[in-house]
């Protein structure tokens, strides 16, 4: 897949899932413009960087993207996994924040260059604990529900700008936010071992999704979310 000539934003590309997205879009020749608040020396050369706070900020300044953008990554997110009767009113708003008003800010900041390429891809990250009930997982699950609405709603509303906005739904993937839970081989192990496909993710299982969803590919779709989960999602395992 060739993005030579694309210019795609990414928010949260400077660790895990955003990281291996920015690596494999710079490669197939993208020109990466990153939202974060942090650098990371694991970049190739050329990416371009504003700093920025999901959490307090909704502007960037003139001249920092493009006339033109080809496509939007929003990787920015949470695992904040407690039993429901220990989460309070503010994990589920932080939890929101992050997942969903953060990814509401950074595409209202991106639509209109969005809109002016003519064709163009939004790619959203959802969880696998959208879609299946996993316990101590009501917080994220309740965002990332969200996030499912916002793709179908979105893709609705941006098809006749051309523009298409999907989803990819993780299953537990080898990152920093998700450190502690595979901080020691029996973890590491036992989750890879409730996996139909006897593993945990990797951040470029996870990347080429969201590159393939930004690509001429996958042209005809939109509104989807897609499992990338070695099957957690959908595979009764009794
Ligand atoms: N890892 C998993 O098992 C898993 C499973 C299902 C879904 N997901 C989802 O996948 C997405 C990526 O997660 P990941 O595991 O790759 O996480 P990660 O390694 O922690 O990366 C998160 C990225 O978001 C950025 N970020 C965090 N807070 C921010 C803020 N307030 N303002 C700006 N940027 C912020 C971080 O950059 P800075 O720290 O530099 O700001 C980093 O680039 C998230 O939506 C997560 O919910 C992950």
């Amino acid at each position: 897949m060739s993005f030579i000539d694309k210019n795609i934003l990414i928010a949260g590309g400077s660790s895990g899932i955003g990281l291996a997205a920015v690596s494999g879009l710079a490669t197939a020749g993208a020109n990466v413009y990153n939202l974060s608040r942090t650098v990371s020396n694991l970049w190739p050369s050329g990416v371009k960087h504003h700093a920025f706070d999901i959490g307090s900020e909704n502007t960037v300044p003139d001249g920092f993207l493009p006339d033109r953008l080809h496509g939007l990554v929003y990787a920015v997110g949470s695992i904040n996994l407690k039993p429901f009767n220990r989460l309070t009113p503010d994990d589920f708003m932080n939890d929101y924040m992050l997942n969903v008003i953060g990814a509401v800010r950074v595409i209202q900041l991106a639509l209109p260059a969005l809109k002016r390429s003519g064709n163009a891809g939004i790619v959203l990250i959802s969880s696998v604990a959208a879609g299946v009930g996993m316990g101590f997982h009501s917080s994220v699950a309740a965002a990332k529900g969200a996030i499912n609405g916002l793709t179908l709603a979105l893709a609705a509303e941006l098809a006749s700008n051309k523009i298409r906005v999907n989803a990819v739904a993780p299953s537990l993937t080898d990152t920093p936010l998700a450190a502690h839970l595979l901080n020691t081989p029996e973890k590491r192990d036992a989750s890879a071992l409730r996996h139909p496909l006897g593993r945990i993710g990797t951040t470029e299982d996870i990347a080429s999704a969201i590159i393939f969803l930004l690509s001429g590919q996958s042209a005809w779709m939109t509104g989807q979310i897609i499992g990338v989960d070695g099957g957690m999602g959908h595979i009764y395992r009794g």
